[in-house]
Parts: C-alpha cells; sequence; structure tokens
C-alpha cells in the first residue's frame, strides 16, 4: 500500500493512549518506572504502585511534574486484600483503570539445592502469586467494562533454564502460563493479557546480585552484545497497551537484543 499523510497519522493514533488511565505496580524504580513515564508521555493518566514508601513518593513526584493528577500507592501485592484495596482506591480516584502493567518482581540467586522454603516462598509469593492476584482483581474491572489491557513481565527465565535461578526461572514459566490462560479466558470479553519478555536490563533488580562473570556471560550470549536501556522496552508497554494491538492477545514479545533468537 501507498503510504499516505491519512494511513500515517491512522497509525500514529492507534499508539496514543489518550483518555486512558494506567497503573503499573512495581513501578517505583527500573522496568515499571519507564513504562510509566512512557505511558504518560504517550497521553495516559498514570499511578503506580510498590511497597516502599520513600521510592514511592519520589517516583511519584517526577510523575506529577508532567501531570499533576499521577498518583503513588503504597502496597505490598504479595497481599491479595491490599490488592483488592488498591482496586478500590485506584477506581475511586481515576473512575476506572483501562491498562495494568504487573511489574513487581525479584530474584535470588543461589544453587537449587540449597534454596529454603522461606526463600522459594517468598520469590513465588512476589513474582507469580502476587501477580496471579494483581491481574485477576484488575481484570475483574476490566471485564466489567468490557475493555482493557494487561501486560506482565515474563524474563528470558520464562524461556530457559536460568542457572541459579531455579524459582525465579519457575516463577516467569508461571507468569508466561498465567498469561497465555487469561488471554484465552477473557479475549472474547474485551480484556487483553500480554507479556513482555526483557532481556537484560541493569536495575536494582540484578545490578549487583549479578557477578562479573554472570554479566559477561550474559553479554556473550546475546548477539547485540550489549544490556538493553530501559527506554528500549517503553516502545513494546505502549504498543501492547495501546488500540495498535487490539487484535494481540496472549503473546510474549521478547525485547532481548536477539538473545531468544540465537541459537550458540
Ligand atoms: N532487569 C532485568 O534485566 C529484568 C529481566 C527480565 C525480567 N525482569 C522483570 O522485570 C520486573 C521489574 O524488575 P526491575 O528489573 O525493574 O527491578 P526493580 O527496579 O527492582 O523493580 C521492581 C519493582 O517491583 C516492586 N515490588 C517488588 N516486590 C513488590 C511487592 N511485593 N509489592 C509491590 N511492589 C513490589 C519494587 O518496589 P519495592 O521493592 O519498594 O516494593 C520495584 O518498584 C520484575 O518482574 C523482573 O523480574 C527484569
Amino acid at each position: 500500500m501507498v503510504e499516505t499523510q491519512s494511513t500515517r497519522s491512522i497509525s500514529a493514533s492507534q499508539l496514543s493512549l489518550q483518555g486512558k488511565t494506567a497503573l503499573v505496580v512495581g513501578g517505583s524504580s527500573g522496568i515499571g518506572n519507564a513504562i510509566a513515564h512512557g505511558f504518560q508521555d504517550s497521553g495516559a493518566r498514570v499511578a503506580i504502585a510498590a511497597r516502599t514508601p520513600a521510592k514511592v513518593e519520589a517516583a511519584t513526584q517526577r510523575l506529577q511534574e508532567l501531570d499533576p493528577t499521577a498518583r503513588g500507592y503504597v502496597i505490598d501485592a504479595a497481599r491479595p486484600e491490599e490488592i483488592d484495596e488498591l482496586v478500590a482506591t485506584a477506581v475511586t480516584d481515576f473512575g476506572h483503570i483501562d491498562i495494568l502493567v504487573a511489574c513487581q518482581g525479584m530474584t535470588i540467586l543461589k544453587p537449587a539445592e540449597e534454596v529454603t522454603p522461606a526463600e522459594y516462598d517468598e520469590v513465588m509469593q512476589t513474582n507469580l502469586r502476587s501477580v496471579f492476584f494483581t491481574c485477576t482483581r484488575f481484570g475483574r474491572h476490566m471485564l466489567e467494562l468490557g475493555n482493557g489491557s494487561i501486560i506482565t513481565i515474563a524474563s528470558l527465565a520464562a524461556h530457559r533454564g536460568w542457572p541459579l535461578a531455579s524459582i525465579y526461572a519457575a516463577s516467569k514459566h508461571g507468569v508466561a502460563g498465567l498469561t497465555k490462560t487469561l488471554a484465552a479466558e477473557w479475549a472474547d470479553r474485551g480484556v487483553r493479557v500480554n507479556a513482555i519478555s526483557p532481556g537484560f536490563f541493569m536495575t536494582e533488580l540484578n545490578q549487583s546480585k549479578m557477578s562479573s562473570k554472570r554479566k559477561e556471560n550474559a553479554l556473550l550470549r546475546t548477539p547485540m552484545g550489549r544490556f538493553g536501556q530501559l527506554d528500549e522496552l517503553v516502545g513494546a508497554a505502549i504498543y501492547l497497551a495501546s488500540p495498535a494491538a487490539g487484535f494481540v492477545t496472549g503473546t510474549v514479545l521478547n525485547v532481548d537484543g536477539g538473545y531468544l533468537a540465537s541459537g550458540i
């Protein structure tokens, strides 16, 4: 098709989030924070939620510089009752939540045979149980609206074995399975559910936990030969949240510098 001015403007408007309200759980730092700012730049009203009050406050203030209606909520998403309260408060504050990003996550790196039950529970509660209840509780609200886009954050560890990160890999395989299942369950009720699989991005989650050797291995296995920049993840989230992805649900979108494409 010959590109005309009108086809170009239709494409641009399909990527706009104008009139939408987005909530990013885990939006006080790293990937979630970058996505929250990207959504705001694309026209959405934005809220974030996370556990540490000082981080939530600082991140909210930065969002409010562009839009004073931005909100920050302090919650522990590992507690389903706090998610229920968050849904009620956010809907009271904004009227509707159209876009949810469940970005909360953590990791513990240690040999699988040394993992304790407490460590297992902490990672699974943060990365999978809390994501399950975040998606399903906000999903209820979106199903009532008959409209919504949910984005989960998977990982390369949702696709591959991950030495020293056995619980993390198990939880992220779970996130991918949950994403596809919710997508299939809700596809005919207006709610789309997709995942982003980031490659290596240096954040509070992994910067100090990965040894130099592990970082070196990660770079060697990433065909682009570098770590990702946070703003390189934002476009994928805007696309999945926007009307441009209206027929896209249940997909896991890799933003990984070619890692999963490469055989060696
Ligand atoms: N960085 C990477 O290379 C990479 C690669 C693949 C996937 N990921 C995934 O991307 C997501 C974001 O990680 P990140 O790298 O951006 O790390 P990050 O900067 O540590 O961000 C994690 C966010 O989640 C929040 N959080 C953690 N536990 C929570 C809970 N129970 N309730 C509410 N909020 C909680 C954190 O704030 P508080 O601690 O204050 O609550 C923070 O806002 C994670 O799911 C991670 O597994 C990251």
